[in-house]
């Protein structure tokens, strides 16, 4: 029997649509696996009783078929679903890299993303690796058609979970289909100084560099209080807030000194609105770990 820890993760970052991630050192899904004739799964912990256990239905069971590796599987959710921290992503990220060494299949830590995202695609419907990247490598990630960038960063994040529903398939139906080019290239600045921030562990490059008003304005629009939460975690001492994945968790940035402030009003101002949230108080973290 074999477990893994894998973390949620932050993918966008506001400028850097279905290209940046970053791994959180909190919240994390853990997966234990073991050799079986046939796959089955079971699910526990946060949000379980929406997952599937039926390994046709759930992005575990995609990878391991991608990995030829039938296994018992057991996942301990600590991601809830639906809360734009790469809730699938995490459990498919864990089962890979727990799958690959049941199985001694070799493959590197890079070569196992795209197995991951494939089980990915069965539920945001498009095969992503903005999540299962850092959730396997950790740290802060850069996706493109032609490879994938890593770096470590060192960065205090708050990310805010409210109890607010928001699928990722109905997230991305809201993401424009075109961009005017003065959008465009304000964006490809932010974009710009936001890695030079996480290559520096400058919160208020990165903060800065999140701003995006291409893609964020319509995702905002799903998640009720986002402006006034946004507002009262800048006025604390955030160094910039967008929206986490598809949502509906707000991430901030921010100096290791304000966390506590910019977490206690973001819950407060949910709360103020009658809406239940919790925070993460939390940093950039490391990948998949095996125990
Ligand atoms: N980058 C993706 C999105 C993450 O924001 O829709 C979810 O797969």
């Amino acid at each position: 029997m074999l477990t893994v820890r894998a973390p949620a993760s932050s993918a966008n970052l506001g400028s850097g649509f279905d290209v940046f991630g970053i791994a959180l050192g909190q919240p994390a899904d853990v997966v234990r696996v073991e050799r079986a004739p046939e796959t089955t799964i079971s699910v526990t912990g946060a949000g379980s009783r929406y997952i599937p256990e039926d390994p046709d239905k759930n992005t575990v069971g995609a990878v391991a078929d991608a990995l030829d590796a039938p296994a018992h599987i057991r996942i301990d959710k600590g991601v809830r679903p639906s809360s734009g921290l790469g809730s699938s992503a995490a459990s498919a990220a864990a089962a890979a890299v727990a799958l690959n060494e049941l199985y001694d299949r070799g493959l590197s830590r890079e070569e196992l993303v795209p197995i991951a995202a494939e089980g990915e695609a069965l539920v945001s419907g498009e095969a992503h690796s903005d999540n299962v990247a850092p959730s396997i490598l950790g740290g802060f990630t850069i996706v493109t058609a032609d490879g994938i960038t890593r770096i470590d960063a060192s960065l205090s994040l708050v990310a805010c979970l409210p109890e607010i529903n928001v699928s990722t398939r109905d997230a991305r139906k809201v993401v424009p289909e075109s961009a005017s080019m003065d959008d465009i290239v304000e964006t490809v600045g932010h974009a710009a100084t936001l890695a030079v921030g996480m290559a520096r562990d400058d919160p208020y490059l990165v903060g800065r560099g999140m701003d995006d008003g291409i893609v964020t304005p319509e995702r905002a629009a799903l998640i009720d209080g986002y402006d006034d939460v946004r507002d009262a975690a800048l006025e604390a001492g955030a160094t910039g807030v967008t929206v986490s994945g598809a949502g509906p968790t707000l991430l901030a940035v921010c100096r290791p000194e304000d966390q506590r402030a910019v977490a206690a009003t973001m819950l407060e101002t949910f709360d103020e609105r009658g809406i239940d949230s919790r925070a993460y108080q939390t940093e950039v973290g490391q990948g998949a770990q095996l125990f």
